[in-house]
């Protein structure tokens, strides 16, 4: 099968098209034939190992391997068909077509990946093509967990802060759908996309600092690694809530302060990208809450391309790359 392979770290140059073996599922795993895969920021973290978040380097670093990538196929969000069951396997069929997240075995940027059965897999929404099927479970996982954490309710202010991404895109969808106002701070060529989401209000982060605004909000959901953490606190409103998917370690011991000294709530943490979030989410997309938001689809060729793409910013959406054939995958 064909398959992105990266042997060293280093920038996007490093991803090659290879021949490699096909793998196969064991007893308790499905053999996926994958149809798109994200091209995510985390894909390009772990290709180049300059990370948002500095303390991660060394654990990271340590389980996909000190001086080259042990796992040499990166991809971990996709969509696909089931193409072999392991013989303990009950919950799948051949022919399934699904989306999921491959955790931190990864591989989907391979024609063929195995993982666990019992992995974030579900069956695919039928109001999806495999493109935007792969651009749902990195934001739409990771959005889903932070609003459920914040508690959302009908009628308050939910600011979210690099709403133009993979999980700020999703995350707006949400919070609408969840019944606030919500203001998307972004670059301006984002602002027609996110008031196409919903988005109530839009700053332009380069123009205005939001911060220093009178207005106050009850939730901050706050995607920008380096944003002033003070400044995110001052202008929540009494009982708002604060929530970081880039956990700095000084930051993580300031929230304990923060939640336990003052009516406000912080939390940083890792979402866990679990199964029932993405039934959750796959139901918000039949019900038409949540769409996805693809700029580009790439051919594997042009993985390199993707990742410059991702790391520049240069996008308004998703960057996927179509795994195999570009027939019937947008
Ligand atoms: N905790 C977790 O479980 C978890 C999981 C996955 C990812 N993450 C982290 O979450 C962050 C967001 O991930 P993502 O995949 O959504 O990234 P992304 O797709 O690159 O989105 C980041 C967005 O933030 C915008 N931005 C940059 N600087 C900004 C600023 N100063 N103010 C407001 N917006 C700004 C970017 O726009 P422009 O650059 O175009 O201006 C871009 O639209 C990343 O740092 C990632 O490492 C956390």
């Amino acid at each position: 099968m064909q398959a992105i392979t990266y042997a060293m770290y280093g920038p996007p140059d490093v991803l090659h098209l290879k021949d490699v073996d096909r793998p196969e599922p064991g007893d308790d795993e499905v053999l996926i034939r994958v149809r798109a895969a994200e091209a995510t920021k985390s894909d390009c973290e772990m290709r180049s190992f300059n990370h948002s978040v500095k303390w991660f380097w060394l654990p990271l670093r340590i389980a996909l391997g000190i001086t080259k990538p042990r796992q040499q196929i990166l991809g971990g969000y996709f969509s696909g068909e089931i193409a072999a069951l392991g013989r303990n396997v009950t919950q799948f069929a051949v022919g399934e077509q699904v989306f999921g997240a491959a955790g931190l075995r990864l591989g989907a940027y391979g024609e063929y990946v195995a993982l666990p059965a019992n992995y974030t897999i579900v069956v695919k929404p039928d109001n999806m093509s495999f493109a935007e099927a792969a651009a749902v479970p990195l934001g739409g996982l990771n959005a889903l967990h932070f609003m459920h954490l914040a508690k959302v309710a009908a009628g308050e202010k939910v600011l979210i802060n690099g709403a133009g991404g993979s999980i700020g895109t999703h995350a707006v969808q949400i919070a609408k759908s969840m019944g606030a106002e919500v203001t998307a701070v972004d670059s301006a060529i984002k602002e027609n996309m996110l008031r196409r989401l919903g988005a109530d209000h839009f700053i332009d982060y380069a123009k205005d600092d939001f911060a220093r605004s009178s207005h106050g909000y009850d939730v901050i959901f706050d995607m920008v690694p380096g944003s002033s953490y003070s400044a995110c606190i001052r202008s929540l409103n009494r009982n708002g809530r604060y929530l970081s998917g880039n956990p700095r370690l000084s930051l993580i011991i300031r929230s304990v302060f923060t939640t336990r000294f003052s009516d406000k709530t912080a939390r940083f943490a890792f979402a866990r990208e679990t199964r029932e979030e993405l039934l959750a989410l796959k139901a918000m997309i039949e019900d038409g809450k949540v769409g996805s938001i693809v700029d580009r689809v790439l051919p594997m060729e042009e993985a390199a391309e993707a990742h410059r793409l991702v790391e520049t910013e240069q996008r308004l959406g998703a960057i996927v790359i179509a795994i195999g054939d570009l027939d019937g995958v947008q």
